[in-house]
């Protein structure tokens, strides 16, 4: 039995297999319509979704299986005290797969040692979001029809934000990658992702406060949200919330096919005046992210 824990338990060609299978779904949907008959998809959201928990559960549903779940913690007996362990034990017994997001970093790879069924990683903590990772895969190989030779920016929040952890540990597998690092001194990259995937891997990086600084030599820009919810304090969160708004004005010197992206929600760091820019993709990327997850829900329960 397969988990998707970390990005990385997916090998290359899993992932080009993946996305292969998507694109296929994509243009033949039918053809997929009953290949997850009587099966179910639990949803454990104990934190706030939109896009993963919807996207999850259409894609189930137009594979033709089922969804059970819940979308909060305090709608489930995690309220009374249950220990994610034994809430896993008995949604095995319910379920043929299970994607779950939680607040605490590691709290799927917990899961996953206690559970029947495979899981499905939709997001831990400040840490990783892998099937966010499979959607921009998927996002840029259909936008830029490559995914190597990049030069990629990040803008935003990279201390607490999970998407860009994944996306950075992904992309560092394809050839002549190179990151832009944009935020704020206090919302820099970890520590342990220079070290443990940068600098391992000899991928070359800058890391600046300035959007406007590289903006002509970025294939892609990855817009990310000022990750509230892991805030300390109010005060922080207040200051730094509002650091970057991208809007036109900022994307003068950018190229013509360059691809904006963003996992959202957006709150204020992407202006909406960018929305009809053609380089705008990120409402074509959460409609990629269903497509994906069809084609890992087929690898995961091993469905040919
Ligand atoms: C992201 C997440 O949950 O980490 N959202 C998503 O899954 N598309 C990004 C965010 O919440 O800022």
């Amino acid at each position: 039995m397969k988990n998707l824990i970390d990005i990385t338990d997916l090998s290359k060609n899993e992932i080009e297999e993946l996305i292969k299978v998507a694109k296929n779904i994509m243009q033949e949907p039918e053809k997929f319509s009953e290949k997850c008959k009587h099966k179910k998809l639990a949803t454990l959201f104990f934190e706030p979704s939109t896009r993963t928990r919807l996207s999850f559960e259409s894609a189930m549903i137009e594979l033709g299986g089922n969804v059970i779940g819940f979308s909060s913690a305090s709608s489930s007996s995690t309220a009374k005290g249950e220990s994610v362990s034994d809430t896993i034990r008995v949604v095995g017994c319910y379920s043929d797969i299970i994607a779950m997001r939680h607040p605490k970093e590691g709290a799927p790879l917990v899961a996953a040692l206690k559970s029947t069924v495979p899981i499905i990683n939709a997001g831990d903590g400040g840490h990783n979001h892998p099937t966010q990772t499979l959607t921009d895969l998927l996002t840029i190989s259909c936008e830029k029809k490559r995914l190597d030779n990049l030069t990629i920016g990040l803008c935003g929040d990279l201390k607490f934000g999970r998407t860009v952890h994944s996306l950075i540990s992904a992309m560092s597998r394809y050839k002549n990658i190179k990151f832009v690092l944009i935020s704020p001194e206090e919302l820099k990259i970890p520590e342990y992702i220079k070290e443990e995937i940068l600098e391992k891997n000899h991928i070359e990086y800058v890391e600046t406060n300035d959007i406007e600084e590289y903006m002509k030599d970025l294939d892609i820009l990855y817009m990310t949200r000022v990750q509230k919810e892991r805030f300390f304090n109010e005060e922080d969160y207040v200051r730094l919330k509002d650091y970057y708004i991208l809007n036109k004005n900022k994307l003068e010197n950018a190229k013509k096919d360059l691809c904006i992206l963003h996992p959202l929600p957006r709150v204020n760091e992407i202006s909406v005046e960018v929305d009809d820019d053609p380089r705008a993709c990120y409402f074509k990327q959460a409609r990629y992210g269903k497509y994906i997850r069809m084609a890992l829900i087929l690898k995961l329960l091993d469905i040919k």
